[in-house]
């Protein structure tokens, strides 16, 4: 019996261990527990990366839409989302704070929309006009609403 319940403690230790120690470790070694922003940033971000390679490729346009459009979920489900840098903004300039950032990410999530478009209509070249675009405003987003530091 005590060794069956010793056998069970540490068999719970090794199933817990990756949470305890590698929950919302950063890639700068800072750690905290990742926000649902940052989730649904990270989800978009992996698909944004082959998005980018693959757009002037019409033989991957089926693919390639697929990815966009699962962009355009996380970029919707961004917009409900509050950033963490609201904390460094003062009180009374909040909410035209985050206004701003809910109007840059549904202006986000419409530049995708179109870029789905551009692919289903088999025209790569507008579409990788359309990812310069985004990849612009993606910047621009993250110099106004991202920590700095980040
Ligand atoms: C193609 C478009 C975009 C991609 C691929 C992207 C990707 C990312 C990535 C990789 C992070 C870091 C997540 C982490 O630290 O785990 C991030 C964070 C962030 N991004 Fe984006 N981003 C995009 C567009 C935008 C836009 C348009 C805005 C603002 C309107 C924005 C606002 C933010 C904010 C506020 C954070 C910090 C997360 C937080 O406050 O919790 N991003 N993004």
């Amino acid at each position: 019996m005590k060794r069956r319940s010793l056998l069970l403690s540490i068999l719970s230790i090794f199933l817990l261990l990756p949470y305890v120690n590698f929950a919302g470790s950063h890639e700068d070694g800072e750690k905290h527990e990742h926000t649902a922003l940052e989730d649904e940033m990270d989800a978009m971000n992996k698909a944004w990366r082959k998005v980018r390679r693959q757009v002037a490729d019409p033989s991957k346009n089926e693919d390639t839409v697929k990815l966009v459009m699962s962009m355009v979920k996380h970029a919707e489900a961004s917009v409900e989302l509050t950033p963490m840098r609201v904390e460094e903004v003062a009180d009374a300039d909040r909410d035209k704070w985050l206004k701003g950032y809910q109007k840059a990410m549904k202006e986000n999530v419409k530049l995708l929309e179109q870029l789905a478009a551009a692919l289903k209509k088999d025209n790569n070249e507008k579409a990788s006009a359309l990812v310069a675009k985004i990849n612009d405003a993606r910047k621009e987003g993250h110099k106004k609403y991202k920590p700095q530091d980040d």
